[in-house]
């Protein structure tokens, strides 16, 4: 247990949540929704504190968190570790968890059970799904049981073994056609906003239009409805990784790197603690 600095008790002031109306609201008034993604307390409590609408408990927390190459080892258990202090440290943000690869892809009641799961268990706002039609079922089962779903189409990275590559998705018609399709299916199973990709910025223009409820893009173009990027990567934790789409809006890792080479000088030349610093 940390001891608090003085007098540190937390004045608990009233609120707002984002919640789904919300978020649809700022789709019609063309508001920009500001998401993130989080992965523990200390960091939902700073993003939330800054006013982003949304926190996204990603799945790319396996590759950021645990160092894994893929999305795809997480399990269901480490995805509500993880939400659970995101959820304690948002006090307005919707916060949205990840179902894992392999926790919802099986039939929809195991989507069902594992989205039931991170509801219960983490005490988050939402779940979401990657895939368009094939998981259109699973969807509105969960949405049956009143648990509101984002859906997530174009660079889907728990198929990355499928696809290949990391590169952009849907630039051919076929692929472009699919997705539109699936867009549509999504908002018809009842997704309440669908996370757009690395797709061309004209595509994800056309769904953003064609959609009723709002698109937040990864490396989708200016007119999606909103924006979503890994926390790491926009305050520059994550090393040499600067796709064209990464705004990086801080250098952390090096500022980590020279404060923690300060600390060790300081303690080797018997300069850390002094005098002040003790009792
Ligand atoms: O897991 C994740 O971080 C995501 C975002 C890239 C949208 O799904």
């Amino acid at each position: 247990m940390r001891v608090q600095n003085d007098s540190a008790m937390s004045v608990n002031k009233e609120v707002k949540r984002i919640t789904t109306h919300i978020l649809q609201e700022m789709k019609h008034s063309g508001e920009k929704i500001a998401m993130l993604t989080a992965y523990d307390y200390s960091m939902a409590t700073i993003l939330d504190d800054a006013g982003v609408d949304v926190l996204l408990v990603g799945d790319s927390a396996s590759n950021v968190m645990a160092g894994h190459e893929t999305t795809l080892p997480i399990t269901l258990d480490q995805m509500i570790y993880h939400a659970q202090g995101v959820v304690r440290g948002a006090k307005r943000a919707f916060v949205v968890v990840d179902l894992p690869f392999g926790s919802y892809q099986g039939n929809s009641k195991e989507a069902l059970n594992s989205a039931i799961r991170i509801m219960k268990e983490s005490g988050a706002h939402g779940v979401k799904l990657e895939g368009g039609t094939e998981i259109a079922e699973s969807v509105v089962r969960i949405i049956t049981a009143g648990i509101p779903v984002m859906g997530h189409l174009g660079l889907t990275p728990q198929s990355i073994y499928k696809f290949g590559t990391y590169t952009v998705r849907a630039k051919g018609e076929e692929e472009a056609e699919k997705l539109k399709t699936d867009a549509l299916a999504l908002q018809e199973a009842g997704c309440f906003a669908i996370v757009l990709e690395k797709i061309p910025a004209k595509l994800a223009r056309e769904v953003s239009e064609s959609l009723h409820i709002p698109t937040i893009g990864i490396g989708a173009g200016t007119d999606c409805d909103g924006q979503v990027l890994v926390v790491n990567d926009m305050i520059g934790l994550t090393k040499g990784f600067k796709p064209r789409f990464l705004r990086q809006y801080l250098n952390l890792y090096e500022g980590i790197l020279e404060a923690t080479q300060s600390y060790i000088k300081d303690v080797k030349a018997k300069d850390f603690p002094n005098e002040k610093e003790q009792y």
